[in-house]
């Protein structure tokens, strides 16, 4: 890993999911510069096996500290922090690494009911580091946990001009079908008055679910904390960046294993970024089907 304090932070996500990190560290962070990497030739991660999300996060990081030379890693997908970030600490001891999990505890602190619904993918849902999050919260309220198959998908295919329409009806369609399995949202007394979005793609559907749960419900994304934790890590290890980014060093690079006009849509709506900031790369590793 780089220890020059004006290298970039490297920060990745199966799809565009964790751009709704990358905006709040942006914000928090606005001296660095951040290097992304959207897996699309390998999303959705959800629906896949731990030991193919391990191999993709292995890869990437890889990728990221030998091309990019980054100097700390953000994982901004709660799948693969699920199931991949405690090999990460192992493999990279010294690289300053940061991972999102669904919020929880922040939940707990918010609700007035006691009744929180999460929603996240059926991966994070099923690791073990979920499970131990969950039975450390449980005792101080009721959780309605809802894998959500599909949606991280339907999000994705949104920014994709000829698939927009179709996948705006299916997001629309899949959050109805997951809202109504976890019960009655609102802020009486057995109703889910806060709703958890334990997957980063969801954040950029936060309008939709408003529009079904109305306006009492509180939806809680990790950007921001996570955002705080990465400025603190490079605080402690004196690794943050003093002086704004010039000369040929862009403070922004976006780069996709797959398709690059979705990447470029997504950036431009959500980050207001230009389309010449984003790349498309090789595929890197071959794996083996998951
Ligand atoms: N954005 C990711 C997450 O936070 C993964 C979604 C997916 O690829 O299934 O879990």
């Amino acid at each position: 890993m780089s220890t020059d304090p004006t290298h970039p932070i490297g920060v990745f996500d199966s799809g565009i999911g964790g751009l709704s990190v990358l905006q709040a560290l942006q914000k928090e962070l606005p001296l660095e510069r951040f290097v992304y990497l959207a897996d699309n030739a390998h999303a959705p991660y959800g629906e896949k096996s731990e030991t193919f999300i391990r191999q993709r996060t292995h890869a990437i990081a890889e990728y990221l500290l030998a091309q990019h030379h980054i100097k700390a890693l953000v994982v901004a997908c709660n799948t693969a922090t699920a199931a991949a970030i405690h090999e990460l600490r192992t493999q990279h001891p010294q690289l300053p690494l940061v991972g999102v999990e669904p919020a929880l505890k922040p939940a707990v602190a918010l609700s007035q009911t006691g009744q929180i619904g999460v929603m996240a993918t059926r991966g994070t849902v099923a690791s073990d580091k979920f499970a131990r999050l969950l039975a450390s919260v449980q005792s101080e309220a009721h959780f309605e946990v809802q894998a959500c198959n599909g949606l991280a998908l339907a999000i994705e295919q949104s920014t994709l001009p000829d698939e927009a329409v179709a996948a705006q009806a299916q997001i629309m369609h899949l959050l109805q079908t997951y809202t109504q399995a976890m019960g009655s949202f609102g802020c009486a007394p057995g109703d889910i008055d806060t709703l958890v979005l334990g997957c980063t793609h969801y954040v950029f559907v936060q309008q939709h679910l408003r529009q079904l749960l109305g306006p009492d419900v509180q939806l809680v994304s990790t950007g921001e904390p996570v955002a705080r934790q990465t400025h603190r890590l490079l605080a402690a290890a004196q690794l943050l960046n003093t002086q704004a980014p010039h000369g040929a060093a862009q403070p922004m690079r976006l780069m996709t294993t797959g398709d690059l006009q979705g990447l470029q849509a997504a950036a431009q709506r959500w980050l207001g970024l230009p389309p010449e900031v984003c790349w498309a790369i090789p595929a890197l590793l071959s794996n083996p089907a998951p």
